[in-house]
């Protein structure tokens, strides 16, 4: 029988959901700043929204980065000869596809390697790229990029890794740098890492895409506290809480808060936790860097990989970047 063309690896600990998400509640919620972190949007529900985000009129940065990406494919295709694309938060793959075309008609790529904490997304992705794709084995990762960046040992060299939609800035400036080295030392002299950012601009654009009419992202935003008192037994009641988006000048950063509409406890049963909310308190649930070309180089430099290519539209909203191993990584 031949190997089966897709296969997904589940690589998060059996008690991932109990024990990390636990941790993370328990934690945030006893902070005299409540923070919760951004990857617990993403179950099947909050994939789905994302989506819907990507689709919206005010949410720019996917369809900047996608006609970014169709500009430069056959370019990013004939430096890095790829017969792995290996990508990190991959979710739906659908810019991917633009990399997948280039490298297909290249003739180099083998195998797509996308990894993300939402089994779904990956399921989805997956089925509907082999039936489009009838050359390619597709080898999914259920994991945490923060915590494992185990390639599929059958992904053969050289490997394009990519990180698209300006993910990487939902990562707090001290998370970033753990990252790029455990990618420098995933990276061999042949591979390169291509990196979606999005970049400092009007800080209305920004808030709007944040803060969409239809009201999609505040359901995105509020997502996180299904998911608590699916996994945690917790007793939050979402519409007790109002959707925030603000620019962070300072930090060059959007926000997202939920404020709490009154004075309230809740209760995270599984955690044996009760939490107080003060009327108008915020949580914050994700922080949404933007780059500027100085920094975002010097901080990868900083961590052993050089950017090549630094290519953006015209009006610098979004930049993708090629990024190398350099000779002598740092530290
Ligand atoms: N790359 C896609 C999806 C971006 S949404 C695009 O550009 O449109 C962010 C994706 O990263 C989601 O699919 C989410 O499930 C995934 N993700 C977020 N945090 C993660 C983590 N710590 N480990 C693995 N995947 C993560
Ligand atoms: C996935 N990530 C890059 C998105 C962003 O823009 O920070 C998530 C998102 N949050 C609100 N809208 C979209």
């Amino acid at each position: 029988m031949p190997a089966p063309r897709f296969t997904l690896a589940q690589r998060l600990p059996a008690d991932y959901l109990a024990s990390s998400l636990g941790r993370d509640v328990t934690a945030g919620l006893s902070a005299a700043t409540k923070i919760l972190p951004p990857k617990w949007f993403y179950d099947a529900r909050g994939s789905e929204l994302f989506e819907q985000i990507t689709r919206l009129p005010e949410y720019y940065p996917t369809r900047v980065e996608q006609r970014i990406l169709t500009r430069v494919a056959p370019e990013i295709a004939a430096a890095t000869r790829a017969a792995t694309v290996f990508e990190l938060g991959s979710g739906s793959s659908r810019k991917t596809r633009l990399l997948l075309d280039a490298l297909t008609e290249r003739g180099t790529l083998q195998c797509y390697a996308p990894l993300d904490v939402s089994p779904s997304a990956l399921e989805q992705a997956g089925a509907a790229l082999i039936h489009d794709y009838p050359a390619l084995t597709v080898s999914a990762t259920v994991a945490d990029f923060e915590a494992d960046l185990t390639l599929p040992p059958e992904a053969p060299g050289p490997r394009l890794i990519t990180f698209l939609g300006s993910t990487i800035g939902n990562l707090d400036p001290a998370e970033r740098p753990e990252l790029y080295r455990m990618l420098r030392a995933a990276l061999g002299p042949d591979d390169a890492f291509l990196l979606g950012a999005d970049l400092v601009k009007d800080r209305d654009v920004l808030v709007r895409a944040y803060d969409d009419r239809q009201g999609v992202t505040a359901e995105f935003n509020k997502n996180v506290l299904y998911v608590i008192n699916r996994e945690l037994g917790a007793d939050f009641d979402p519409d007790s809480f109002t959707h925030v988006a603000l620019w962070n000048e300072e930090e060059e950063r959007i926000e997202m808060h939920l404020r709490s509409q009154r004075a309230q406890t809740v209760k995270v049963r599984a955690l044996d936790l009760s939490v107080d909310f003060a009327a108008d308190e915020l949580m914050r649930t994700e922080i949404s860097s933007k780059f500027r070309r100085d920094g975002l180089t010097a901080e990868l430099a900083d961590c052993g990989l050089d950017v090549r290519q630094w290519r953006t539209d015209k009006a610098e909203r979004f930049a993708v970047l090629l990024a190398v191993p350099s000779a002598a990584p740092e530290g």
